[in-house]
């Protein structure tokens, strides 16, 4: 099933930059779409696009629509707040809080005014399962999160964002400061969680791309040049522009 469907969305910023150019993109839940393409392509555009990370930045002019579970989430009267505990977001460096690994998990749904010691230990321990740390945390909930290595922080970050249930995972290069061994984790973490999300990553190499998407777009100057089934698109791409780009002729 399409979790998002994205109709003619084009972006310009106030510098002039169009980043984004009719883009036109269903994307299906329960599996993992990942956006890759050399730089200033308008991936992590397109990213905050889609929990309206973009009201912050210098946006001249958007148009098209976001329809999420039908919605358009570039509507005015969206609330942003349920739309973003909808749509978490992961980014390409981890951001802990200088609290306790425990209290980086409960403190987003104590802000949503959840106070119920067993709802929130539960919520920490489900999540951190979800994103494959439990093991390496479990005795150690009250240590500072900042004492955590990056890759553990970044899956603590990860959990953070599945503690609030969100539906949707944004991930902007989650392992791009990474170590061979954790971004496995991390990528093993995302294989599971597909079951029961809908991610969406931009990958920080055409090598994680190959490796974990089911769906693939490639960006290339605000244009989505092809997108398609992720095994057919890196093996038999259809457009010469991502033939020379997977296999490396540039970019
Ligand atoms: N806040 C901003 N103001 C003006 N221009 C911006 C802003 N953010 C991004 N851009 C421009 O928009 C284009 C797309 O940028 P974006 O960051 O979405 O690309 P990207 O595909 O994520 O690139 P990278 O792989 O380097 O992360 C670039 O030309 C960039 O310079
Ligand atoms: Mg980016």
């Amino acid at each position: 099933m399409n979790k998002i469907v994205i109709e003619n969305l084009s972006l310009q910023y106030t510098d002039g930059t169009e980043s984004l150019r009719g883009i036109n993109m269903d994307i299906r839940e329960h599996a993992i779409t990942a956006l890759f393409g050399p730089a200033g392509g308008g991936k992590s555009t397109l990213l905050r696009c889609l929990n309206r990370l973009n009201d912050l930045t210098d946006v001249e002019e958007i148009s098209g629509r976001i329809l999420l579970d039908g919605e358009n989430v570039l509507d005015p009267q969206t609330d942003i707040i349920a739309l973003r505990r909808k749509v978490g977001m992961v980014f390409a460096r981890p951001v802990v809080l200088p609290m306790s690994i425990y209290q980086n998990l409960t403190y987003g749904l104590e802000l949503a005014g959840e106070k119920r010691r067993s709802v929130l230990y539960e919520a920490a321990e489900r999540s951190l399962k979800l994103a494959a740390l439990w093991d390496e945390v479990k005795d150690r909930l009250d240590d500072p999160a900042i004492a955590l290595s990056g890759g553990q922080q970044q899956r603590l970050c990860l959990a953070r964002s599945l503690a609030l249930q969100p539906e949707i995972i944004l991930l902007d290069e989650p392992t791009s400061g990474l170590d061979p061994i954790s971004t496995g984790k991390v990528e093993a973490a995302l294989q599971e969680l597909k079951k029961d999300y809908t991610i969406i990553l931009v990958p920080h190499s055409v090598q994680q791309a190959a490796r974990t998407a089911d769906y693939a777009a490639f960006f290339l100057q605000g244009e989505l040049v092809e997108y398609g089934d992720g095994a057919e698109l890196f093996t038999n791409p259809k457009e010469k522009r991502t033939e020379d780009y997977v296999t490396g002729r540039f970019g």
